[in-house]
């Protein structure tokens, strides 16, 4: 069976943020809303339990791994359920959990692509600096096979998609977009069949991401915010969701009409802290409960 823990369900940030007092996160602070606190993006997939695959290393990772048992088995002195470790891009809430890991008793191993390997050994030299603690064995994901495995993590198989999102603002290439800079993932149990699209950082649909998302049992995607302009409205930034490399969810063309079309289980996932849909009693959870859609919380388990 695959077997899907939700470490952490906000957006870069995490909910509440540490310095803002935008609606959702003062409401929080004071109560006014009924809300749960989320960290940073990441989940981990299996199919026995015990082995793990964790999908994004966010730096809320110490937390994570202490309110998740099955990630700190006590078999020997020192020991994890973290087999491997995949990212979907580059993104510092995707990735600064890896220096968390450092301690590893062997090189970690960890799949991403070519771009986010250039990302990780120059703006943000992650790799190279493990390199003088645990070390990293670096697997490329290559979007052009169709399905992978990660020894160590039985019965579980890995397609990658290319998608549309953006590198981080401190890429070398942020503003020169390259394939591979995001990709999401279809985890297939091999036993079972049944499987999980994951794509916590999704800026727009092609008929590839469309088709793959049509064909999985169930659906992680990026619930980052609600509208377009939600960071101006908020009063807390000036970007557009677009600009971020994130897909709304409300209006013509946004997730939820992309959903729509869709039959499979649907959770959105790296819910940014100004999203209304953090509020579970606010207008626009309403409306997603009417369609069926679910928002993720941390310590969320799927099983398919
Ligand atoms: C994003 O997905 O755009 C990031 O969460 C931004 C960040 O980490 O600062
Ligand atoms: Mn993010
Ligand atoms: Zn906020």
């Amino acid at each position: 069976m695959l077997k899907i823990l939700v470490l952490g369900s906000a957006a870069g940030g995490g909910y509440p943020q540490w310095n803002c007092n935008c609606e959702t996160c003062r409401g929080h602070r004071e109560k006014s809303i009924n809300s749960t606190a989320r960290t940073q993006s990441s989940i981990a997939v299996s199919s026995d339990g015990i082995h793990w695959l964790l999908v994004n290393a966010s730096p809320d990772i110490g937390q994570q791994i202490r309110h998740c048992p099955q990630l700190q088995p006590g078999r020997q002195l020192r020991d994890t359920g973290i087999t491997a470790v995949m990212l979907m891009d580059s993104q510092i809430d995707h990735t600064t959990g890896l220096l968390s890991l450092r301690e590893h008793h062997q090189r970690l191993p960890v799949y991403c692509s070519k771009m986010v390997h250039n990302d990780l050994t120059t703006g943000f030299p992650v790799f190279n600096m493990l390199e003088h603690y645990c070390g990293v064995d670096w697997n490329e994901i290559d979007c052009s096979k169709p399905a992978f495995t990660v020894p160590g993590i039985a019965d579980l198989e890995f397609s990658p998609l290319l998608i549309d999102s953006k590198a981080p603002p401190y890429s070398p290439h942020r503003h020169d977009p390259h394939p591979g800079d995001n990709i999401a993932i279809t985890i297939r149990d091999l036993k079972t069949g049944r499987s999980v699209f994951y794509s916590p950082g999704l800026g727009g649909l092609q008929d590839s991401t469309r088709s793959a998302m049509q064909q999985a049992d169930c659906l992680l995607v990026d619930g980052t915010t609600w509208t377009n302009d939600e960071m101006q409205t908020r009063g807390v930034g000036s970007k557009l969701a677009s600009e971020m490399g994130h897909l709304a969810q409300s209006g013509s063309g946004g997730m939820i009409e992309e959903l729509s079309a869709c039959n499979a289980r649907k959770i959105l996932i790296h819910i940014n802290n100004t999203n209304p849909i953090l509020d579970n009693e606010s207008a626009q959870r309403k409306q997603l409960h009417e369609l069926g859609i679910e928002v993720a919380e941390d310590s969320m388990e799927i099983t398919l």
